[in-house]
């Protein structure tokens, strides 16, 4: 379990070790955008990786796809984003620092529902304001609520409509996989039940962005949108379930015990079922890195009616014609970074001192193997392990270290999890064996160097 590690701790460890930092930092930074640095992007990549895999090269009934940011203005309009995707948002009057409402009621113990009207929401926050305290000054006196919409606008030349409405930058992945629906069933031809899965950026004004990687204006999701015949919904909802769950655990490795599902109390208008599977974040708690909802027919139905275009499914095999429904999968890629995080990092002792270690699936590490000479003023040494270096980073992701004591340099592969080491020494010279040491154990055990590579499989 998490309870005895901080977001504080994962967030510093996060920034000295080079996964993550604030978005343009030297210039005072900007609230709710991360970078990630040379050891996050590898994890990063590696979890994409193990996504797509699950999700697209090993299903026979799956696509993948990469569609373009910008789109039509109509989509947004079509897809109720333009009047729709909105947070209730009310402003200190003391110092016009922005709150959000619902969650700002959440945090005193009182629920919004998200269908509420914009005069259901200003009685609830009236009721409960006196609770409610400026993030700032620590003043209880705001604005009413208002609905502000989260679509971040670009100024894209538009020629295509004129410019009457702006281009905006995606506020959800999985409009593309709509626009494609098409062309994937004319190019691909499909037999229903199939998905497209793709993995893409989001952008969102959020009020307040909050808890790190966890909500911010600029992230990526990975959705796999499901299309089944009308109706036929439910056991492919379970299926889907069941498949999210597992490759989380057995997947990434991640601690079933920090995770838990969660079913949505209040489903928009044209929702079937929602779920979210939640991670016990260290401090913040349980909240969503996923959200698996069955949609119906809703989106495929208004964009063919927003676009003229019939975006029916012709079923060779039971004769008919239809709006397929569709079971959705979105998960935010900052989110899934920041639980797999949180779950491998591990203060503890070995050897007498205190160590800390980020226990990653090797699948999952930045760095697979990491290659030391056992002094680096020994240049026999030194090329010894500069050729053992080449020779494995030929095949899997290597570093070669040869500053500090060999003790420390275990440490610090260690703290970005890498599995292996290999210390090249004076007895290699000899008889070309080297030393392979096991990140978890401590463990050293001397290996062939033409044995190596079964050895880190
Ligand atoms: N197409 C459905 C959709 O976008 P959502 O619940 O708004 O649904 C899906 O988002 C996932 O995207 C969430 O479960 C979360 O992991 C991630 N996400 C949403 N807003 C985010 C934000 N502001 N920052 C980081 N991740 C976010």
């Amino acid at each position: 379990m998490n309870d005895k590690k901080t977001m504080e701790q994962i967030i510093s460890y996060a920034k000295r070790r080079g996964f993550v930092f604030q978005g343009s930092e030297i210039y005072g930074g900007m609230a709710g955008v991360y970078d990630f640095g040379p050891y996050g992007v590898e994890l990063l990549n590696n979890i994409k990786k193990s996504w797509w895999r699950a999700n697209v090269q090993l299903r026979s009934d799956y696509y993948g796809l990469d569609s373009a940011m910008f789109k039509h203005p109509q989509v947004w309009e079509a897809s109720g984003h333009t009047s729709g995707f909105s947070d209730p948002m009310s402003e200190c009057k003391s110092c016009n620092t922005r709150l959000r409402v619902d969650k700002a009621l959440e945090k005193v113990g009182v629920a919004a529902d998200e269908k509420m009207s914009e005069d259901e929401i200003n009685k609830l926050f009236d009721d409960n304001k006196s609770k409610i305290k400026c993030t700032k000054c620590g003043n209880s006196d705001f604005t009413p609520a208002k609905a502000f919409n989260l679509l971040v606008k670009s100024n894209l030349g538009d020629f295509t409509n004129k410019g009457e409405s702006p281009v905006y930058l995606p506020g959800e992945a999985c409009q593309g996989i709509y626009l494609n629906f098409k062309n994937v069933v004319d190019s691909m031809h499909p037999k229903i039940p199939f998905g497209i899965a793709q993995i893409n950026k989001a952008f969102r004004n959020e009020i307040s962005p909050r808890n790190f990687l966890f909500r911010t204006r600029e992230f990526e999701q990975a959705d796999t949108q499901y299309f089944v015949r009308p109706e036929e919904n439910k056991e492919a909802f379970e299926k889907i379930k069941e498949d999210r769950w597992s490759w989380y655990v057995n997947d990434l490795g991640i601690n079933p015990e920090n995770m838990r599902w969660k079913q949505h109390d209040n489903l928009v208008f044209y929702a079937k079922d929602a779920w979210d599977i939640e991670y016990n974040y260290p401090t913040y708690g349980f909240d969503e890195v996923e959200g698996i909802h069955d949609r119906s027919d809703y989106d495929l139905s208004v964009h063919s009616k927003a676009s003229g275009v019939d975006l029916s499914y012709v079923d060779q095999v039971a004769g008919e014609k239809y709006i397929p429904w569709i079971l959705e999968t979105s998960m935010g890629l900052g989110r899934i970074f920041l639980a797999i995080l949180s779950d491998a990092y591990t203060v503890e002792e070995m050897d007498g001192a205190e160590r800390t270690v980020l226990k990653l699936s090797p699948e999952l590490a930045p760095v697979k193997v990491a290659v030391l000479p056992l002094l680096k003023n020994k240049p026999e040494l030194v090329e010894k392990a500069k050729e053992v270096f080449t020779m494995l980073n030929k095949v899997m992701v290597s570093e070669y270290a040869e500053t500090g004591t060999v003790g420390k340099r275990y440490r610090k592969q260690d703290e970005i999890g890498t599995p292996h080491c290999v210390t090249i020494d004076f007895d290699t010279l000899e008889d070309d064996t080297v030393t392979l040491r096991d990140r978890d154990s401590g463990e050293q055990k001397r290996v062939k160097i033409a044995e190596l590579l079964n050895g880190l499989a």
